[in-house]
């Protein structure tokens, strides 16, 4: 199709210094933008030949990438020449939405519309420390042995000792970039891109770039609302790791077992509860079952296709390549189907979950793709979408819901159903150690970066700045150079968009656990019931920007980014770090957050289940049974804060509801041996029915205030 191009742009120039009419100049105008978009398409196709070449580590592929690259600055600098010259008032109606979105996206590449020279400076400094950073095998990985990134990062996650976590993470710095250099020389063109992209400031500049104006005073605003959570599990964290006394100062990063400090997840098991039995399960499956590389690709694409969106095709599958380091990298052709990854085949749950993301990431490409009509600005273009971060995102946490987890065979649903509030509160807490501190590190890395640009920092102390900033901001102990390990960093992107992506993945995910008729259902399979919303917003990909989907993907439940989805998400973690933290609290702790008796009892108690009481009382099992849904639906919801009213009629539910839930075991496991007296069962059996209804009652009553002091609270936080 290639050679005919220069021959029909002829014809079109022909054209246009002929006739000069409204509709000429509109074909034209379509013509050439089609035109730009092959272009657009045939650069992709080279561009992303070259980024797999390198990503494999093939000899020439660091300088194969790097003239690809470099090429893509002066060729979308001469398309947008072309385009602007093309555009007239007459050729964009103004009821021509696409025409105009796709002049839009074409006329403001971002950052390749740097001068030459500058574009070049770059990309020569990102590709060459990405490369270097990614291919280097000199690592130190203790005990005088060098290794691998992959090798580095497993390590960082096993390794205890923490002189050798500190070596580990020096032996990193050593292979990043020069920090002068990236401040004196690198930084600094946002300000220039800024300019070529017709924008005063950065900021601005970045807000276009994630297409929403405000966005990143909307993200500071977002994160002063989820701090205080952070801040929990900061300090929950701290004590710990280093005891009570140290509460409140800076965490070093390499105790954190993490290079920046974006990801606690390798602290896991030094967080677990008391109680945190399906951790153990869901970690010793995987291992077992051996779910890492393409096996877990495998269960990410089980889940794609329960939810309806189909499975990502065979063919990328195999030819993805999974002995690289994790978490992995895709690589667009922007041609049908032609995607790949790398990743690696290490088994973690954050693998796991990674996995999963990215599965979703393709699937939302190859949808995108299948849809818009097939015109490349529209499928890629140049900006950071919220949604696209958000729609995988959502899938990753779905990958850790029960049902999916029982039908991964890694954790029985009806263990699950013991204590549901006991696991939810580790899985929470999984979640949470892989989502709030990257919330925190995108923020941070914006804002350091946009301080540095406006000269916020004296001069002589801007090589500890983001050492500083961190401290502050993040209470963190990081070191000056870290941050510029980092892609988004070191290419000077904007993190906004990813942070949106979190905030809004926990709507998307309220949006439909509301929907719910009980906790209990399966919210996957709702999901695919009705997942058209997501389709629909998948398959717009760019003709519209993303906050003008907002509304629908959200089923018209809020129309913009509010804080109350992540922090209603993690409600169970908040009252457990609340209780863990504050003595004063410990006497209602003990009572109520961490219930000493739940799991001894259960399985002291289900390992005799008694089946006389099976047959005997199958009525008022069945009663039971009901009100006990009924009870744990109410539990569930509860999201208030620390609304004290509120929390004492909790208490009393989750006291009860626990020896119920043993009964609702009796349907599960009736093989088991009798071994109690009957009576005794039938008694306490009947104590508690009396019991249940009475609290019933109170819940119900204490609902429908909740209800009202949910509303009036929404109120107040929208206003
Ligand atoms: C590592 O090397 C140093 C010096 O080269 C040596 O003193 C030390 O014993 C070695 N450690 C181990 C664990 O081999
Ligand atoms: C930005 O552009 C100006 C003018 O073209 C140039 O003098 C300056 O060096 C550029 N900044 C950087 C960091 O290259
Ligand atoms: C990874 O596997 C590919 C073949 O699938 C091989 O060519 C490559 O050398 C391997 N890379 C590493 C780092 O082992
Ligand atoms: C695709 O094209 C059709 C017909 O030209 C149009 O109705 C539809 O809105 C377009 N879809 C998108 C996503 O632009
Ligand atoms: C530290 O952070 C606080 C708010 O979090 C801010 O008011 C203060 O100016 C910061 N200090 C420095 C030195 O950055
Ligand atoms: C969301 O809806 C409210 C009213 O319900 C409106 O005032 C606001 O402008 C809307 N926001 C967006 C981003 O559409």
């Amino acid at each position: 199709m290639r050679p005919n191009f220069p021959l029909l742009c002829i014809c079109f120039y022909a054209l246009l210094s002929s006739g000069t009419s409204s509709g000429d100049d509109r074909r034209w105008l379509v013509s050439l933008v089609d035109l730009v978009e092959f272009d657009y398409q045939d650069q992709c196709d080279q561009r992303a030949t070259a980024a797999w070449e390198e990503l494999l580590g093939s000899s020439k592929g660091l300088s194969l990438k790097l003239e690809r690259d470099k090429s893509f600055g002066i060729f979308a600098r001469k398309q947008k020449t072309d385009v602007e010259s093309a555009v007239t008032t007459q050729a964009l109606s103004a009821d021509d939405d696409t025409l105009r979105r796709r002049v839009k996206l074409l006329l403001q590449p971002g950052d390749a519309l740097l001068d030459t020279q500058q574009w070049i400076r770059l990309m020569t400094f990102a590709d060459n420390a990405l490369n270097r950073i990614r291919m280097s095998n000199d690592y130190d990985c203790g005990a005088n042995t060098t290794c691998t990134l992959r090798e580095l990062h497993n390590s960082l996650a096993r390794e205890q000792d923490e002189k050798v976590l500190r070596q580990m993470k020096l032996s990193w710095e050593s292979h990043l970039p020069n920090l002068h250099e990236y401040l004196e020389s690198i930084l600094p063109l946002l300000r220039n891109a800024s300019k070529e992209n017709q924008y005063e400031m950065v900021e601005e500049y970045w807000d276009a770039l994630c297409e929403l104006e405000g966005a990143l005073l909307s993200a500071r605003e977002l994160w002063q609302r989820i701090r205080p959570l952070y801040i929990k599990l900061h300090k929950y964290t701290s004590m710990k790791l280093r005891g009570a006394s140290t509460i409140g100062e800076p965490l070093p990063v390499h105790l954190l077992q993490s290079l920046t400090g974006e990801d606690w997840s390798n602290l896991i098991e030094k967080l677990l509860p008391q109680h945190h039995d399906i951790y153990q399960k869901v970690h010793a499956n995987l291992q077992l079952k051996d779910i890492g590389g393409l096996k877990a690709f495998k269960q990410a694409n089980n889940v794609l296709s329960r939810l309806n969106f189909g499975e990502i095709p065979q063919e990328i599958l195999s030819e993805s390549v999974f002995n690289g380091t994790c978490p992995p990298t895709i690589v667009d052709w922007c041609q049908p189907n032609k995607v790949r990854f790398v990743s690696c085949k290490d088994v973690s749950i954050q693998n796991y979950m990674d996995a999963h993301e990215t599965a979703m990431k393709i699937k939302y490409k190859l949808i995108t793709a299948l849809h818009s009509n097939n015109t490349y600005i529209l499928r890629e273009a140049p900006r950071y979408s919220a949604i696209y971060e958000a729609i995988p995102g959502f899938v990753s946490l779905l990958s850790l819901n029960p049902h999916t987890l029982d039908r991964a065979g890694l954790y029985p649903l009806e263990r699950f159903n013991y204590n549901p509030n006991y696991h939810r509160l580790v899985l929470q807490l999984i979640i949470a150690l892989r989502d709030l501190p990257k919330l925190n590190y995108y923020i941070a890395a914006d804002l350091w970066r946009l301080d540095v640009l406006m000269g916020k920092i004296p001069y002589p102390k801007i090589e500890e700045s983001w050492r500083e900033f961190r401290k502050n901001f993040s209470l963190i102990e990081s070191s000056n150079v870290d941050v510029i390990g980092d892609p988004y960093i070191l290419l000077n992107k904007p993190y906004t968009g990813k942070f949106l992506g979190i905030i809004l993945k926990y709507q998307i995910y309220q949006s439909f656990a509301e929907e719910l008729i009980s906790d209990d259902s399966d919210l996957v399979k709702h999901v695919a019931e009705n997942n058209q919303r997501l389709m629909d917003a998948m398959m717009q990909g760019y003709v519209a920007s993303w906050p003008e989907m907002i509304s629908d993907l959200l089923a018209k439940r809020e129309n913009q980014l509010e804080f109350t989805g992540l922090t209603d998400y993690f409600r169970l973690l908040d009252e457990y770090l609340d209780n863990q933290l504050d003595p004063t609290n410990e006497n209602m702790f003990e009572d109520y957050v961490e219930p000493p008796v739940i799991e001894p009892h259960d399985n002291e108690i289900t390992d005799k289940i008694d089946t006389p009481l099976e047959q005997n009382n199958d009525e008022t099992r069945e009663k039971h049974k009901k009100m006990y849904d009924d009870i744990r639906e109410n539990i569930i919801e509860t999201d208030e804060e620390s609304n004290s009213k509120y929390e004492t009629s909790t208490v009393g539910v989750l006291e009860i509801k626990n020896p119920v839930a043993v009964e609702e075991k009796n349907d599960i496991e009736n093989t088991k041996e009798a071994s109690y007296h009957v009576y005794w069962w039938i008694g306490v059996a009947v104590a508690l029915a009396v019991i249940v209804i009475l609290v019933a009652i109170i819940v119900r009553k204490r609902r429908n205030h909740r209800k009202q002091l949910e509303r009036q609270r929404r109120q107040i936080t929208r206003a």
